[in-house]
């Protein structure tokens, strides 16, 4: 938003009254004194007018954590716990998740603050490729990873799957990589093979972050900034 229309938002005065102050010198904007009316100010940037803060300065938040069975991929729940409930944080309550896991399933987890950057990971155009350890009910049938290629039809979406690799590991475990995240793709896409079901469904990679050895399951860190950075990369794709 605008500095005059935060100003004028924040202070219930019109647009011109918002703007005066600004030209005045009343107002700065990230620790500085500005006049530029027209800059943007986003929730982290710290206001202030005529030296009383209208807006803190709020951190930007990126965190991976480590997923285990049985909590939810949301931000509050009332039955159950949540990915939230596993951050000790003073400015929890403002992040978001970039994309779910089930509640039955591990792994990695991203979390921030950065409506844009969690958005940039989870735009279907971005295509960020996740990557899963599955372990299935029964032998998978050497004729899947075709039809892991070729994409099934979703018809409640309305859409076919984007084609994904599936590596098979050993007889019931594998290892599957996606370009987007439909819900129960996984599960979904097994129950196709003539209803495979899966015993378990691992994360341990969202683009060119994987899940760190060290970090166990209830467990979460910071990204570094070299992680954060890696995101920026175009993405590169092992799928065709
Ligand atoms: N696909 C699934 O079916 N479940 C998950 O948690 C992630 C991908």
């Amino acid at each position: 938003m605008k500095l005059e229309d935060f100003i004028s938002k924040r202070l219930q005065i019109g647009r011109r009254s918002a703007r005066a102050l600004i030209l005045d010198g009343k107002v700065t904007h990230r620790g500085a004194p500005t006049e530029d009316h027209r800059c943007e100010v986003t929730r982290f940037d710290e206001v202030t007018v005529g030296g009383k803060i209208l807006q803190s300065s709020l951190p930007r938040l990126y965190l991976m954590l480590h997923k285990p069975v049985g909590i939810l991929s949301a931000t509050s729940d009332r039955e159950h716990r949540t990915v939230l409930d596993l951050i000790d944080h003073p400015d929890k309550a403002t992040l978001h998740l970039a994309g779910r896991l089930d509640r039955g399933s591990t792994g990695l987890v991203l979390l921030s603050n950065d409506g844009q950057w969690t958005g940039s990971l989870t735009s279907p155009g971005r295509k960020v490729e996740k990557s899963y350890l599955v372990e299935t009910d029964r032998p998978i049938p050497a004729e899947a990873m075709a039809r892991f290629a070729e994409g099934f039809p979703f018809p409640t979406e309305g859409i076919t799957t984007l084609p994904a690799l599936l590596e098979i590991l050993e007889p019931q475990r594998a290892r599957v990589t996606l370009q987007e995240g439909r819900y129960h793709q996984i599960k979904r896409m097994f129950h196709r093979l003539d209803g495979i079901r899966l015993r378990s469904l691992h994360r341990d990679r969202i683009g060119p972050l994987s899940l760190p050895e060290g970090l166990k399951p209830g467990q979460w860190r910071p990204l570094t900034g070299a992680e954060l950075d890696a995101f920026a990369e175009p993405p590169s794709s092992g799928i065709d």
